[in-house]
């Protein structure tokens, strides 16, 4: 088991509706041992793809993507969401719905920091529906880039994202995959 599994047993919270909170150490308050642990578990993932840069999109991916990108030492740029005036018009977009929210939102990345030479890692915090990833796979697609792996921290596997993105064409690897949640214990896959 990885430190991010411990953690998840010791500190997660199952909330109904098969959420699983991991507000302590993740995405509000944040575990910066825990995060550099994960970062090197992603760099032993991926290091053989020649990753040259780290896509990933606001607010919780950010610091999960950077201490990965310090291990592979590359640069992360972030997707941003919804209208942003000081992104400038010369940007990728891609819509994305969030089942979790029942909403469509624009995520937006500036031409500046995508190239057809790319070969970008994505990396996220939860993998639920996969449509945050495929919005992301659309707009390195658009760039002409290289969508070489997605790297995400916590996949809910009895969710439909797994699937998605696999058919997809694109090489998700999770550091916690959660087969279950029922009774509110949660069950990795081996
Ligand atoms: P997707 O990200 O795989 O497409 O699935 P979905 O649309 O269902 O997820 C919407 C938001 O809910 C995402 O964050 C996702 O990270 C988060 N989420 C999904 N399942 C869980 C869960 O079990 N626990 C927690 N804590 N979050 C979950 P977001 O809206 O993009 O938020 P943020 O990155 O701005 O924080």
């Amino acid at each position: 088991m990885n430190s991010l599994q411990k953690r998840i047993l010791i500190d997660g919270k199952v909330l109904p509706g098969n959420i699983l909170k991991v507000d302590s150490f993740l995405n509000h308050q944040l575990d910066i041992h825990l995060l550099k642990e994960m970062g090197k578990d992603f760099y032993d993932l991926f290091r053989d793809k020649e990753i040259n840069k780290i896509l990933t999109i606001e607010a919780s991916g950010i610091a999960i993507a950077c201490y990965a990108a310090e291990f592979f030492n590359v640069p992360v740029v972030f997707a941003k969401k919804g209208q942003h005036k000081n992104v400038g018009t010369d940007v990728y977009t891609a819509e994305v719905f969030s089942f979790t929210k029942g909403s469509t939102y624009e995520v937006t990345v500036s031409k500046l920091f995508l190239h057809p030479e790319d070969k970008i890692l994505i990396i996220d915090d939860f993998l639920a529906n996969g449509q945050a990833v495929l919005g992301l796979q659309q707009i390195i697609k658009e760039a002409g880039a290289e969508l070489c792996g997605a790297g995400i921290a916590i996949e809910k596997a009895f969710q439909p994202g797994e699937k998605l993105l696999l058919d997809a064409g694109i090489d998700v690897r999770a550091l916690a995959v959660i087969e279950s949640m029922d009774g509110c214990k949660v069950v990795f896959r081996d």
